[in-house]
């Protein structure tokens, strides 16, 4: 290769290794998932009032429960692992439900699940629908 043939392959590859750089100026940001990002918007100031339609108990497991249990965060137990789900239904629904509204575990399972404008109904929903993904009855 000449002198002149390195010099243009220079040219060409510093040119093209920069662009990605010089066009944006910086790389977008990662936004996290709406739901964990709302959960943590939450903490520390008043809950936004939701005033619509009760939410089903998959849209609130997708609007608040999902940001931990659906990846088994700090141990929250997932949707379809039956054999947790199966355990911790022993315990009868009234404790479950205690456990959901007023927290558990030293706060690692947030009171309300992070949902602070959640009805009590709408936690349920959500918690059956926990269970149901788990193929486990909900318990009396
Ligand atoms: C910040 C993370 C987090 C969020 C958000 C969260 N959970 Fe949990 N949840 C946990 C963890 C962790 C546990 C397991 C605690 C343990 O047993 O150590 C848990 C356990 C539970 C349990 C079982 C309690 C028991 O007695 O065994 C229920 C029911 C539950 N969560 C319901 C919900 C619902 C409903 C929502 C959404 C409205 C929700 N969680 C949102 C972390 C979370």
């Amino acid at each position: 290769m000449n002198a002149v043939l390195k010099i243009a392959a220079l040219v060409v590859l510093s040119a093209s290794v920069g662009k990605p750089v010089m066009a944006g100026g910086s790389r977008e940001k990662i936004k996290p998932l709406a739901a964990t990002q709302g959960y943590r918007d939450e903490i520390g100031r008043p809950p936004e009032p939701y005033k619509g339609p009760p939410r089903s108990g998959a849209e609130v497991y997708a609007y608040r429960c999902a940001a931990c249990h659906a990846k088994t965060t700090q141990g929250a137990p997932m949707p379809g692992d039956d054999l947790e789900w199966a355990l911790r239904a022993r315990q009868g629904m009234d404790t479950l439900m205690d456990h959901t509204i007023n927290g558990y575990r030293q706060l690692l399972m947030p009171p309300r699940g992070g949902c602070r404008n959640c009805s009590d109904a709408e936690l349920k929903a959500a918690v059956l629908y926990m269970l149901k993904k788990s193929g486990v009855e909900p318990p009396a």
